[in-house]
């Protein structure tokens, strides 16, 4: 034992000896021991406090072991901790008939899974069946899980290394006004070129032959790419016309995040499908799910849906949904965290953006915001490479380094770090964490051309 593993908890010698970790070269990691946490803070074994500014992976919408939810998971683990998913269940029934109320349109029936991956697996199934075709058009730049299929539908490197992956997916281009792939002056010319662009693919594809167009509503992880009004209309306008499912991915930006309570509702836009995970119940049980239209639940009707899950709809996950639908009810979440980013989040960004030369763009909505950074704004070359990894990442490890040393957990991607801390985050806690890459911003500046 070296010198340095004698002062480390048993928990973190056990994780190195034995935990495999997701997307990581086992060797090289130094994971914190996380031992508590509470609203927008955690903490580890070493007294070190963190304002949570990534939601742990952008899903504990309602802040750490809200005691009312926490409750609620005791209270149903007394009463029923787990029954098979061809049974009924009051958690169950409660958390569909929930979750179809809030949805759009005529999507009112849930099928529930363990996750995001899951969901969206399941999303392309129903599509499948419901269509009788099978190829599926997904974005560049876009994440939708770590499964076979998910993974391949994926749009973003973390693909790569599962190729060939599922057969039947087709990529395109999705909006993204500041990195235009159509070189759009602005978001209108975006939305319109970017449409055509998909017109375009569907022509040579043959539109009659794709089940499903899945999309991010607003792009997570790959940006925070919200697109410009319009394009989400254009995209169900375009499905309408072939016959094709539109599924909206909302496991990371539905249940609040956008300051809705589905991201589609801030463009009044009806998917056939929304995938839903994450921010459903925070993650403090794992669950997912898929909303349904009718339309596609009666293609199941006489015919057997051909997938399952031991635990779908599991009560525990189930009463925690239902539980966390309740307290953002009675404590105005969604409401408050539109509030967040029209009154804190973007006037602080945008005000920060004219002082830091590194800054790019600021961009989002509710609170899932990114601040894009530049070596230089006039030619909008990345403070680091597209994937950068080692050396070449070392201007945003220094910066994600600089965040945590003040006390800030920060969400960092490729060039870009998101402000996605809880929904239930103070006006104070928002303003101190924004201080705090205020701060550590200085750090990116240094690479900047001011
Ligand atoms: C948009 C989107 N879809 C799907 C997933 C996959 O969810 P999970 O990790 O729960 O399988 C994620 C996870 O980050 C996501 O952001």
């Amino acid at each position: 034992m070296t010198s340095l593993e004698t002062a480390r908890s048993q928990a973190y010698l056990d994780d190195r000896a034995h935990v495999f970790h997701s997307w990581s070269a086992q060797a090289a990691l130094d994971p914190l021991v996380v031992v508590g946490a509470e609203g927008s803070r955690f903490w580890d074994d070493q007294g070190r406090s963190y304002l949570d500014f990534a939601s742990q992976l952008v899903n504990v919408n309602i802040g750490h072991q809200h005691p009312k939810l926490v409750a609620a998971i005791k209270e149903q683990a007394d009463k029923l901790c787990t029954v098979a998913p061809f049974h009924a269940n009051d958690a169950r029934s409660e958390a569909a008939r929930l979750i179809a109320e809030l949805a759009p349109g005529d999507l009112d029936m849930v099928f529930f899974t363990n996750g995001g991956a899951e969901a969206t697996e399941n999303a392309i199934r129903l599509a499948r069946g419901h269509t009788g075709r099978f190829k599926v058009l997904t974005t560049y730049r876009s994440y939708h899980g770590g499964t076979n299929g998910a993974i391949t539908m994926t749009g973003d490197p973390r693909r790569w290394g599962n190729e060939p992956g599922a057969p039947g997916m087709v990529k395109f281009w999705g909006p993204y006004t500041y990195r235009s792939a159509f070189h759009a002056a602005d978001d209108a010319e975006e939305c319109e070129r970017a449409l055509a662009h998909l017109a375009d693919v569907l022509m040579v594809e043959g539109g009659h032959t794709v089940a499903a167009i899945v999309l991010e509503t607003v792009v997570g992880t790959n940006g925070i790419l919200v697109p410009p009004d319009g394009y989400l209309q254009g995209v169900r306008d375009l499905c309408d016309e072939h016959g094709i499912v539109m599924i909206a991915d909302e496991v990371m930006a539905g249940f609040g995040r956008c300051g809705e309570w589905f991201a589609v509702d801030h463009w009044d836009v009806t998917p056939d499908l929304i995938c839903f995970a994450k921010g459903v119940n925070s993650g403090y049980i794992p669950i997912g799910g898929v909303v349904i239209s009718r339309r596609i639940a009666d293609t199941y009707a006489q015919r057997p849906y051909p997938g399952g899950l031991t635990y779908s709809g599991h009560p525990l996950a189930c009463a925690s949904a239902v539980a966390s639908i309740g307290i953002f009810k009675e404590e105005g979440i969604v409401e408050h965290a539109r509030r967040l980013g029209t009154d804190v989040i973007g006037p602080t960004l945008a005000e920060m953006a004219t002082r830091h030369p590194s800054i790019g763009e600021v961009r989002g909505l509710g609170v899932f915001w990114a601040i894009e950074l530049v070596k230089d704004r006039a030619t909008r070359e990345p403070l680091v490479p597209f994937n950068a990894v080692g050396l070449a990442a070392k201007p945003m490890n220094d910066l994600a380094a600089a965040c945590k040393e003040r006390g800030l957990w920060p969400f960092t991607h490729f060039n870009r770090m998101h402000v996605v801390p809880p929904l239930t985050t103070t006006d104070e806690e928002m303003r101190e964490g924004l201080a705090i890459i205020d701060e550590a911003l200085a750090v990116a500046d240094e690479h900047a051309t001011a």
